[in-house]
């Protein structure tokens, strides 16, 4: 069997933002398992880079205790452990200021991949950029990675593609939304350009409508600060929710290549229509009647009794182009919601005769592709009910749950960003946003947030652990159709 691991190349790699959350939960226990797997080459060297003054022995103790608090709650084998501490080392850095730059210079190796990762606020992307320009920190191979938000709008956003631009071609830089780093996101494109089966009924004439759902149990936690200013649309719809829409509306690229990919991406995005005012709902958790202070509601959650900010949106919306101008695409997105679960349905049509007559009912054909938890795809198929009693008709799944069916190495999970960040190193933009698609993303958010904002539209509660507010259901029931259940 081919080995399915294959090492990148030597790199260093640089972590502004080397001590913060993102960096502890996700970034280094994600390198610490690639290292693991022998995917990152023992000669790599991770460079932490932060305000804090502090060593590298105090630094390796850090991440070592992150690594036990967030890693995948496997034990952790001591001696890999040390061996990868060892590839760590600590600069303190001003960011605005000169401190720590000579320093982290005098890191850098020759001859092997450079690789930048802005896990930073993005009011320091610009200044950043320019810093390692001055200090000679970069040449024309080296990449930087930066996080999302990338902006608040579309004006902002394109201050910071031309903060990156002044210093970095596009091909050196790497935007981060890691629902493109999920594997079954990945999987939505083996499936629709790897089988013959799809395609041809992926379109308007077959297809009744898409949802797209993104379910999350956690309230705001402590990011109150943020995501009041930022709320669902601008935190999940925006970025992620989009990602998945362009994904699965996507005319098939040419190949399988970075601008092939994103130009496809692009052309969803530049025909989203407009989002009328009827077709939105915002929604605020309420707190759980059964457990007020432990689930505090959204405005108590941000410390902002007046907050208008949303943490659940509902959506409609079209695109305007042949494939899709007649099949409505409805998104939600919302936190302390019933389950955790992300899923994806493309709704097919009715027969257009029933040779069963009324009795049997409606029956249709749903595709459902599940992002998380418990990744797998489902394609539910209307067959007679077994047993005496007529013809009756009943829908049951052909069910590809990926565990199930490829046991449980073909199902270990690649986290998102152990898959991104090795991406970067092997300098594979294709799961990685365009500077023009961030902003296309942005002309079209800023309208409905604007919109909003205007008519002084208020967020209505829902119960903490429910599918959002009913007005949510309302916006299907409307079209006679239905929300998938959120399930876990
Ligand atoms: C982040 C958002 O980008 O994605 C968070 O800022 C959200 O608010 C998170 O909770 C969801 O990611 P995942 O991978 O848990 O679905």
């Amino acid at each position: 069997m081919v080995s399915r691991v294959i090492p990148v190349d030597p790199f260093d790699l640089v972590i502004f933002g080397g001590t913060g959350d993102l960096a502890r939960r996700k970034i280094l226990p994600g390198l610490f398992r690639r290292y693991c797997a022998g995917q990152m080459p023992p000669e790599a060297r991770v460079i932490g880079a932060a305000r804090a003054e502090m060593d590298d022995a105090a630094y390796r103790e850090m991440i070592g205790e992150a690594i036990a608090e967030f890693g995948d709650g496997k034990a952790v084998d001591q001696d890999k452990l040390s061996a990868f501490l060892e590839t760590l080392s600590y600069v303190a850095i001003d960011a605005r200021g000169e401190t720590g730059w000579r320093a982290l210079a005098g890191h850098m190796r020759r001859k092997v991949v450079r690789a930048f990762y802005f896990s930073v606020a993005p009011g320091l992307f610009g200044d950043l950029a320019e810093r390692l320009n001055a200090h000679g920190l970069t040449d024309d191979d080296s990449r930087i990675v930066v996080e999302k938000p990338f902006g608040r709008d579309l004006a902002s956003a394109r201050q910071l593609n031309q903060d990156l631009a002044a210093f970095f071609d596009e091909r050196q830089i790497y935007r981060i939304d890691h629902y493109l780093g999920k594997e079954t996101v990945q999987n939505l494109m083996a499936v629709r350009f790897g089988n013959m089966l799809f395609e041809p009924l992926w379109n308007s004439q077959f297809v009744d409508h898409i949802q797209i759902t993104v379910a999350e149990t956690v309230g705001v936690g402590g990011r109150g600060d943020y995501y009041d200013k930022s709320g669902a649309m601008r935190d999940m719809v925006q970025n992620h929710l989009m990602q998945l829409l362009c994904l699965i509306a996507m005319e098939p690229p040419a190949r399988f290549d970075p601008d092939a990919v994103r130009d496809e991406k692009l052309k969803v995005i530049r025909a989203l229509e407009p989002v009328q005012p009827h077709h939105i709902v915002r929604g605020q958790y309420s707190a759980d009647p059964d457990d007020p202070e432990s689930l505090p509601d959204y405005r108590t959650a941000v410390e902002n009794p007046k907050s208008r900010t949303e943490s659940f949106i509902a959506l409609k919306t079209h695109i305007a182009n042949w494939r899709w101008a007649a099949t409505p695409f409805y998104l939600r997105t919302g936190k302390r919601m019933v389950a955790r679960s992300s899923e994806i349905s493309i709704v097919f049509k009715d027969t257009p005769h029933s040779i069963f007559g009324e009795e049997a009912g409606r029956h249709r054909n749903v595709l459902s592709i599940r992002l998380q938890p418990n990744e797998g795809i489902k394609l539910s198929v209307t067959i007679k009910e077994p047993g005496p009693g007529g013809m009756r008709l009943i829908d049951v799944p052909l069910d590809m749950t990926f565990a199930d069916a490829l046991g449980p190495d073909g199902a270990e999970n690649v986290d998102a960003y152990e898959r991104l960040i090795m991406d970067v190193i092997r300098g594979n933009q294709t799961l990685f946003m365009r500077g023009d698609e961030v902003e296309a993303a942005w002309a079209w958010t800023d309208p409905i947030i604007e919109g909003w904002t205007n008519r002084g539209d208020v967020p209505k509660p829902y119960d903490s652990h429910s599918a959002g507010p009913d007005a949510a259901a309302q916006l299907m029931r409307r079209d006679n159709r239905d929300w998938r259940e959120v399930t876990p």
